[in-house]
């Protein structure tokens, strides 16, 4: 038996993420096709016995009691789905990067570079499982479900039609999602995710939430989207308690644990990070324009030392 752990009456703190700033990182990685720590990986886990290897990531507790979902997310599935398989990735994770490159890594950053724009890495499966299963237990609150309110309900009505089509989209999303994996409410940038292209100005009408869903381990982050909410719809999430009914499990998530609270702050914390992203942009671009007016006026001043010179 676990033990549980002790009640506390803080609120939950939900996850940070920070998908811009891997952008930079993939920008780092050149155009060689494969990530040069590649090999060094490989040699480094040769040379790292398993005495050596230390716990970069610890497993994070739910910000509750294990017992605190009941009756609709019982005990024993916490105990299983938290103490064996959410602390099975975070194991697995420090194992596959002791003694590599990502073991200097944010967990987001292990999460995207492994990830590799879709050639994964070995670590990408538990490094990505390690984050969801964080994020998921923070999606979550005892006395949960209801509805939002503020700026995201007005979101998710402008994006939706109105919450109810909302429910319906993400049940659906998480109900057809075939095997393993999850279902999402994210926060999206229309940004075109293309060399050289020319964005368009950017806009309230460009951020929109969006439903997705994910095989496996696949994470939004991985896409440049800023994650909100999540159910896990691996059979180990809802086995134990609803058997193989996972609408069952899905409407009930929905009504009774769902913190609105979580969801609500990710979205003020995924709106601020796009604002300062944009002013990044901004200074970027005024930068560049600067010193291309100078380096075109240090020409003309050239052609015209040239032209004196002539005379
Ligand atoms: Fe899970």
């Amino acid at each position: 038996m676990l033990v549980t752990q002790a009640s506390t009456t803080s609120p939950p703190i939900p996850h940070a993420f920070l998908p811009h700033q891997h952008q930079v990182l993939y920008r780092n990685l050149g155009s060689a096709g494969r990530l040069k720590w590649l090999n060094k990986e490989r040699r480094c886990i040769k040379k790292v016995g398993p005495s050596t290897i230390t716990a970069k990531f610890e497993l994070k507790p739910p910000p509750y009691p294990l017992n605190a979902l009941e009756p609709i997310m019982s005990q024993e599935t916490l105990e299983y789905h938290w103490g064996k398989h959410h602390r099975a990735y975070v194991e697995n994770l420090n194992k596959q990067i002791a003694g590599t490159d990502l073991e200097e890594m944010s967990l987001e950053n292990v999460l995207v570079t492994s990830y590799h724009k879709g050639d994964i890495i070995p670590a990408f499966n538990n490094a990505a499982q390690v984050w969801n299963h964080d994020f998921f237990w923070e999606s979550m609150k005892p006395g949960g479900g209801g509805g939002p309110s503020g700026d995201l309900l007005k979101l998710i009505e402008r994006d939706f039609g109105s919450f109810e089509k909302f429910l319906d989209e993400f049940k659906t999303a998480a109900a057809t999602q075939f095997g393993s994996g999850w279902a999402w409410l994210a926060y999206k940038e229309t940004r075109l995710d293309v060399g050289n292209a020319i964005n368009p100005a950017p806009s309230d009408e460009d951020k929109k939430l969006v439903v997705v869903k994910s095989p496996n381990a696949v994470n939004p982050l991985v896409w440049g989207y800023y994650p909100l909410l999540t159910i896990d719809v691996w059979e180990h999430a809802y086995y134990l308690d609803y058997q193989n009914r996972r609408a069952d499990y899905i409407s009930v998530f929905m009504d009774k644990l769902v913190s609105w609270e979580a969801v609500s702050l990710r979205l003020e914390q995924a709106k601020a990070q796009v604002e300062e992203k944009e002013r990044e942009d901004e200074r970027r671009r005024q930068e560049e324009e600067k010193f291309t007016t100078s380096e075109a006026t240090e020409e003309v001043y050239l052609d015209s030392d040239v032209d004196a010179d002539a005379e």
